[in-house]
């Protein structure tokens, strides 16, 4: 399996040498993928994050490199095909350019901008243990709020083609930017108040 991903990467045409767009630089924490979050995080209890993710743009942002206007917008940058050219793949999937040896043997790098693409790398904070205690968690990967708009900002900024696109569709002829209140509440997943992990039985 190891060696699909690996294979499948290269196919991809991604970088292994670091310095991307999405991720930040030093990182030694491995990426598990979206599905290791969702057997705590699917829970009605705990606020069912993994299904508002899955049902948002960023669970399928990579298949939309394979849409009519991906290929338009492509086509304008000189890039013949947006799901292998780094110029579109880098900010459309998760842990773009990581080291493989950063990567788990099941990590799919088509499931889109997934959870740790913004929280961070959470093979090592993602043990029941370790999460219910915010500052364990951060000593083992997972992002602090306050570095969380810059997560934001390594993809969406003017290097992307929709930035453009935004901004002629405004009616002002203003510039979108990117708001990060604005946008954390478009995908906002909180973990409902009163809410007791400990109350409850499962994995860790
Ligand atoms: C074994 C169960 C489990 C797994 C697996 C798990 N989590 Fe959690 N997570 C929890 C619990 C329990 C909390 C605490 C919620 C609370 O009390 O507010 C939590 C809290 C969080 C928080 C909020 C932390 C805070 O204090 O504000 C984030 C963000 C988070 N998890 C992300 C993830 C991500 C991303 C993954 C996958 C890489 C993941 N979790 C995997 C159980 C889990
Ligand atoms: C710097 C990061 C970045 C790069 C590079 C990038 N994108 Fe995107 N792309 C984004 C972001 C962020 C959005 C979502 C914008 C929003 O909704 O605010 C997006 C959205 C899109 C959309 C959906 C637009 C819509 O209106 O539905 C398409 C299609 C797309 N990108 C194609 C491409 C193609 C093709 C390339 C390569 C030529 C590319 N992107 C390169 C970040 C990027
Ligand atoms: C596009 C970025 C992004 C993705 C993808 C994402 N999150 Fe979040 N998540 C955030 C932001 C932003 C917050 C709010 C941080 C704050 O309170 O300032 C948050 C908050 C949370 C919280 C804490 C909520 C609370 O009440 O404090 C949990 C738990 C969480 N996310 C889990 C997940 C899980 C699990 C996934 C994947 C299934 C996921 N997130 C995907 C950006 C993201
Ligand atoms: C790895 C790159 C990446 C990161 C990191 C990222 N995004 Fe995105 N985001 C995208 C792409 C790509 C899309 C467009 C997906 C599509 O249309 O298929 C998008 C779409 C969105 C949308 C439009 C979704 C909708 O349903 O209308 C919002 C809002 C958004 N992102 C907010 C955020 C916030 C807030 C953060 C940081 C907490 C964040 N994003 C981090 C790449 C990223």
């Amino acid at each position: 399996m190891k060696r699909l991903c690996v294979v499948l990467l290269l196919m991809l045409g991604l970088s292994l040498a670091g310095g991307t767009a999405a991720a930040s630089g030093g990182e030694s924490h491995k990426y598990v993928g979206a599905k290791k979050c969702k057997s705590c995080h699917k829970k009605e209890a705990i606020g069912n994050q993994y299904g508002k993710w899955s049902e948002s743009k960023h669970a399928t942002a990579f298949e939309t490199l394979a849409s009519d206007k991906a290929k338009e917008w492509a086509a304008d940058a000189g890039v013949s095909n947006p799901q292998t050219d780094e110029k579109c793949v880098k900010c459309h999937v998760t842990a773009y350019g990581v080291a493989a040896e950063l990567l788990s043997d099941r990590f799919d790098v088509k499931a889109g901008v997934q959870c740790e693409a913004c929280h961070g790398a959470g093979k090592d904070y993602r043990k029941k243990k370790v999460m219910v205690d915010r500052e364990k968690a951060e000593a083992k990967g997972l992002r602090p709020k306050n570095e969380m708009e810059k997560a934001c900002t390594a993809c969406h900024n003017d290097e992307s083609p929709a930035w453009d696109a935004k901004r002629y569709s405004l009616a002002d002829g203003s510039t979108a930017g990117f708001d990060y209140d604005a946008a954390k509440k478009k995908i906002a997943h909180p973990v409902p108040e009163g809410y007791d992990a400990m109350a409850e039985s499962g994995a860790d």
